[in-house]
């Protein structure tokens, strides 16, 4: 690819491999995909699960004869099948299993050099704007924070040194939704790749590669998984050339996955589907019953017809899923229900089965400055949800009791201090 010719200066490694889907996975449904493929029966007894390759090296033939596994940081095979799996999940043909998202996103960051410029969305994960503030910016790189909702803001940020464009959407907490085709368009018009965090979505609602991303990667510890046992990352790309890169470095700098990450991971995308449907009604129902307590001005949920970028996401997802912010509009008040809570637990992270509540600023986003949550609208009085798979209507329960007595209100009448959107088609 054109706009991919800087990438020339890494080096790739064909000794090692490269792990690409199978191609007669392809043709299945999602749902299929998400049970079967990159896996195969093992041949020694037939085992249908994947075991757990656990080894650190392979035992060789001969000098230079082996079975195309050396060492297990470059190859393992239960890391290789959750792999295959992923990048046919993503639609993709190239994936690559990390130690944790931040280490997937550290290692996609070395496909880049001192002196490039990066332009990344205002509103993602606080820990992104940690690695690129409080390390990346010291080694050379140079960062725009744009509201990535409004392709006309990212498209004037590109300068001739922009390499990388990079997304999260929906974004995290503040629901905001980027379209992906237009930030394809973008990337590549300026010969920068897109790269975009898929962690709150998943693949079974929205697939960034289909829609012109270089690369998607994710946060395997949230909806991948699912059930808050480990923490990974996982990234997949089609392009051969991109992915002979990604290798290099997944092996070279070495966050790779261990092979019990993996295999859990893998385990947790064989009900991914399942999961995201129930995650899903959940996160309808509890964004309904939240909009009765404090008006939907308050809620933040893209499954909501008031939310700004409702016909956005309709357009480039299949689903909304359960990821809910609600502005309380004080820190006292978030306090108050994250304090009263009993079935959704106070924690950090998301995508869980389990139904976890939070608090951002002071939580996934204290990282952030908070001159600069302010200014993109992240309040101390936000509190984010993470709608899990329970009957929801003890969910709902929980929510009564704990919203029950909250200072300073009846109902619909939290304060409305969240800076409001500015974009969007037509809500309040
Ligand atoms: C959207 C998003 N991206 C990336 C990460 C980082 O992933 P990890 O915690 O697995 O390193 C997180 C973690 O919360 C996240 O929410």
């Amino acid at each position: 690819m054109g706009w991919l010719r800087y990438l020339a200066r890494i080096p790739t490694n064909k000794s090692i491999g490269m792990t690409r889907v199978f191609d007669e996975d392809m043709s299945a449904g999602f749902g299929t995909r998400a049970i079967h493929a990159g896996q195969r029966p093992e041949p020694l007894a037939g085992a249908i699960m994947t075991p757990v390759y656990l080894t650190s090296t392979y035992v060789q033939e001969g000098l230079g004869q082996n079975k195309g596994y050396e060492y297990a940081r470059g190859k393992n095979p239960t890391r290789e099948a959750f792999e295959r799996n992923i990048a046919a999940l993503e639609n993709g043909r190239h994936g690559f299993a990390f130690s944790s998202g931040m280490g997937c996103l550290d290692s996609i960051m070395k496909l880049f050099r001192a002196g490039d410029h990066v332009v990344c969305g205002e509103n993602v994960y606080g820990g992104t704007f940690r690695l690129f503030d409080k390390l990346l910016q010291h080694m050379g790189f140079s960062f725009s924070y744009v509201d990535t909702r409004d392709p006309q803001r990212v498209a004037d940020a590109m300068t001739p040194a922009t390499r990388l464009l990079l997304v999260e959407t929906p974004s995290n907490p503040l629901m905001r939704v980027t379209d992906i085709a237009a930030m394809a368009e973008i990337a590549h018009r300026n010969n920068a790749t897109l790269v975009v965090d898929n962690t709150f979505a998943s693949p079974y609602f929205q697939r960034p590669l289909e829609l012109g991303a270089d690369i998607v990667y994710h946060s395997t510890t949230k909806y991948l998984n699912g059930h808050s046992d480990m923490i990974g990352g996982c990234a997949a790309v089609r392009d051969d050339d991109l992915a002979a890169r990604l290798q290099f470095i997944h092996n070279a700098a070495g966050a790779v996955a261990g092979p019990f990450d993996a295999w859990l991971a893998l385990r947790g995308t064989k009900t991914l589907h399942l999961r995201m449907r129930q995650h899903d009604a959940n996160g309808r129902e509890i964004a309904k019953w939240l909009v009765e307590q404090v008006g939907h001005e308050n809620v933040m949920y893209i499954g909501l017809p008031t939310h700004p970028q409702h016909e956005l996401v309709k357009r480039q997802m299949s689903g909304f899923g359960g990821m809910i912010s609600v502005e309380l509009g004080t820190k006292e008040r978030a306090a108050y229900v994250l304090g009263r809570v009993r079935i959704f637990a106070l924690a950090e992270s998301l995508g869980g089965v389990e139904s976890l509540i939070s608090q951002p600023a002071g939580m996934t986003h204290a990282s952030v400055p908070p001159e600069r949550r302010a200014a993109m609208g992240l309040s101390d009085g936000l509190v984010r949800l993470s709608g899990g798979v329970e009957d929801v209507g003890d969910l709902l329960a929980d929510l009564e009791q704990a919203f029950e007595g909250i200072p300073g209100s009846g109902k619909r009448s939290a304060p409305k201090t969240r800076e409001r959107d500015t974009i969007g088609s037509g809500a309040p």
